[in-house]
C-alpha cells in the first residue's frame, strides 16, 4: 500500500439499539472490539495515517485508542448529523493531505486487507474520484442500493428510507467504504445536503456528485458488510466469524470433536494435530504447538504453548508453555509464568509470575508465586509460597531436585538449596542450604483419658 493514503473511520454514531453504556464501536466481536478489527486490518494494509471520528461515548472510544499504542488523529463529532457530516470534521486534516483516503465504517468488523487493497488498485487504475466498496447479498435490508446505469457505471447510492420499490430490489449494497481522491472528497464535502428523510448529510451521495468519475468496486467477501445495530445482530457477526475461524483451522489440520463452545480469536495460531475440546477459549496472540490437547474447559489468553501440551480445565494468562508439560484440572497460571518442558500441574495450583524448571512436578492444592523453581523440584500438596506481607512482595528460590514436602509454607525472601528437603507442614523463614533436611516441628502431646471423653461417656 503507498504509505501516503490515509483512513477515516467514522465511530461517533451511538448504536442505541445495543441498549449498553458502551459505544456500538466498542460492542466485541471474538472478545475484540468492532473498531479494533477495522483498526488491524487498515494497520495490516500498511495505512500510517489514521483518523478516528469519535462522538458518542468519546472518551471511551479515546481510551481504546490510547490502549492500543499507536498514534492516532482524532476529531470530534459534537452533534450527529450523519456520515457526511462525520466526515466534514476532518476538513482540517484532509487539507494537508495529497493520495487517497479510505473511508471506513467502525461499527463493519469485516473489512479485510485483500479488498482494501484490490479496491485501491482498481480506483487509481481507473482513475476514479470515488470508488465505494460493494457486495451482493440476498439481505439488502437496511443498507444503500447502488445504482447503476445501462452501461453498468454506478450513478448514485440511495438509501433504504429513500428507496423506490423498484429500488429496494436492488441486490448490490454499499459496504460503507471508500476509496476517495483526496482534492475530490474535499471538493464534495460542502456540496452534500440534508434534504433526505433522515434530514443527515449523507457520505453516500458524493456518489453521485462525483459520478462522472466514480467506481463501486464489487468485493467478493460475504461478511464484508456486515454490522450489528443490536444485541441479535452482535451474536450473528460472532456466530458467522467464529465458524469461520474453525474451518481455517480445521484445513491446517486442527481436530474438533465439537465445536461447542469454542471461541478461537482471529490472531491464535494452531499447529496440526492438535485437538481443542469443548467449552474453550483462545484468546489474543495465543500460538500453540503441534500435537496437543487444549480443553476441555479451557480460557488461553496470549500464551506461547509448545507441542504435545496437555491443557485440562486450565486458565492461563501471559504464560509460556514449553514442550509437553501437562497440566490440569482446575488450574491458574497468572501472568509472567513460565514452565519448561516436561512439567506437572495438578489440580488446584496456581502460578503466578514464577518460572518453573524441567521436570518439575507441583501436584496438588498449592500456589508458587514471585519464584523461581529448578529442575526436577518436587511438591507435595498444599505448598505455599507466601510472597506477600500485606505491602511488598518477595522472591522465593527454590534449587534443582528439592523435595518440597506437603503442607510447607515458604516465606519470602527465602531460598531452598539444591537437592534440599523440607519436612511435612513446615514453616519454612531462613534459607537452606543444598543437600539439608529442614523441618519444624512442635512437640506432640498426647493426653490420655481426656475429660472430654469421659463427658461423652456421661451423656451416653
Ligand atoms: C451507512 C450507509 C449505507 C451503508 C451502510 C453500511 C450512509 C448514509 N449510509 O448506513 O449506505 O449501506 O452504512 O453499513 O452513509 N457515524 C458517525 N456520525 C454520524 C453518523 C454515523 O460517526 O453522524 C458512524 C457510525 O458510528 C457508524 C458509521 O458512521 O460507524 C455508519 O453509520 P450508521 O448510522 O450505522 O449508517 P448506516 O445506517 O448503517
Ligand atoms: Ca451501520
Amino acid at each position: 500500500m503507498k504509505s501516503s493514503a490515509t483512513c477515516i473511520i467514522l465511530a461517533a454514531g451511538d448504536g442505541k439499539r445495543m441498549k449498553s453504556r458502551k459505544p456500538k464501536v466498542l460492542m466485541e466481536v471474538l472478545n475484540k472490539p468492532m473498531i479494533g478489527w477495522v483498526l488491524d486490518t487498515v494497520h495490516s494494509a500498511e495505512i500510517e495515517k489514521i483518523a478516528v471520528i469519535v462522538g458518542n461515548e468519546k472518551e471511551q472510544v479515546l481510551e481504546y485508542l490510547d490502549k492500543r499504542g499507536s498514534n492516532y488523529f482524532t476529531f470530534e463529532q459534537a452533534e450527529r448529523k450523519g456520515t457526511g457530516h462525520a466526515v466534514m470534521m476532518a476538513e482540517k486534516m484532509l487539507a494537508e493531505v495529497s493520495g487517497d483516503v479510505l473511508v471506513l465504517c467502525g461499527d463493519a468488523p469485516f473489512i479485510d486487507k485483500e479488498t482494501v487493497l484490490k479496491s485501491w488498485e482498481y480506483h487509481s487504475k481507473n482513475g476514479f474520484d470515488v470508488t465505494v466498496i460493494t457486495a451482493e447479498t440476498e439481505n439488502s435490508y437496511g443498507y444503500g442500493r447502488i445504482q447503476r446505469d445501462e452501461k453498468g457505471n454506478v450513478v448514485s447510492i440511495v438509501e433504504e428510507k429513500d428507496c423506490t420499490e423498484q429500488q429496494r430490489k436492488i441486490s448490490e449494497i454499499n459496504s460503507g467504504a471508500y476509496w476517495f481522491k483526496s482534492t475530490a472528497l474535499i471538493s464534495a464535502l460542502p456540496e452534500l445536503k440534508n434534504n433526505n428523510s433522515s434530514g443527515e448529510y449523507y457520505l453516500t451521495d458524493t456518489i453521485s456528485q462525483l459520478s462522472e468519475r466514480a467506481g463501486a468496486f464489487l468485493s467478493d467477501n460475504p461478511k464484508l458488510m456486515m454490522g450489528a445495530n443490536d444485541r441479535k445482530g452482535l451474536l450473528a457477526l460472532n456466530t458467522a466469524i467464529r465458524m469461520e475461524i474453525i474451518e481455517k483451522h480445521m484445513a491446517n489440520g486442527v481436530e474438533f470433536v465439537s465445536t461447542d463452545g469454542i471461541i478461537i480469536g482471529r490472531e491464535v495460531s494452531i499447529g496440526m494435530d492438535t485437538k481443542i475440546l469443548p467449552n474453550t477459549v483462545l484468546r489474543g496472540s495465543t500460538k500453540i504447538g503441534e500435537g496437543c490437547i487444549i480443553g476441555a474447559n479451557s480460557v488461553i489468553s496470549d500464551c506461547i504453548i509448545g507441542n504435545n501440551v496437555v491443557l485440562n480445565n486450565v486458565q492461563a494468562y501471559d504464560t509460556i508453555i514449553e514442550d509437553d508439560v501437562k497440566a490440569g484440572p482446575f488450574v491458574h497460571f497468572r501472568p509472567n509464568t513460565k514452565l519448561h518442558s516436561g512439567v506437572k500441574i495438578g489440580d488446584f495450583v496456581e502460578v503466578k509470575n514464577a518460572e518453573i524448571g524441567k521436570n518439575t512436578c507441583i501436584a496438588h492444592l498449592t500456589y508458587i508465586g514471585d519464584s523461581i523453581v529448578g529442575k526436577g523440584v518436587n511438591f507435595g500438596c498444599g505448598c505455599v509460597t507466601a510472597n506477600y506481607d500485606g505491602v511488598n512482595k518477595f522472591q522465593t528460590i527454590i534449587g534443582d531436585n528439592a523435595f518440597i514436602g506437603c503442607n510447607t509454607n515458604l516465606i519470602a525472601p527465602v531460598e531452598i538449596g539444591e537437592n534440599a528437603t523440607t519436612g511435612a507442614g513446615s514453616t519454612i523463614r531462613n534459607n537452606v542450604p543444598a543437600d539439608s533436611l529442614v523441618f519444624e516441628r512442635g512437640e506432640v502431646k498426647i493426653i490420655e483419658h481426656w475429660e472430654k471423653n469421659s463427658k461423652r461417656k456421661r451423656k451416653a
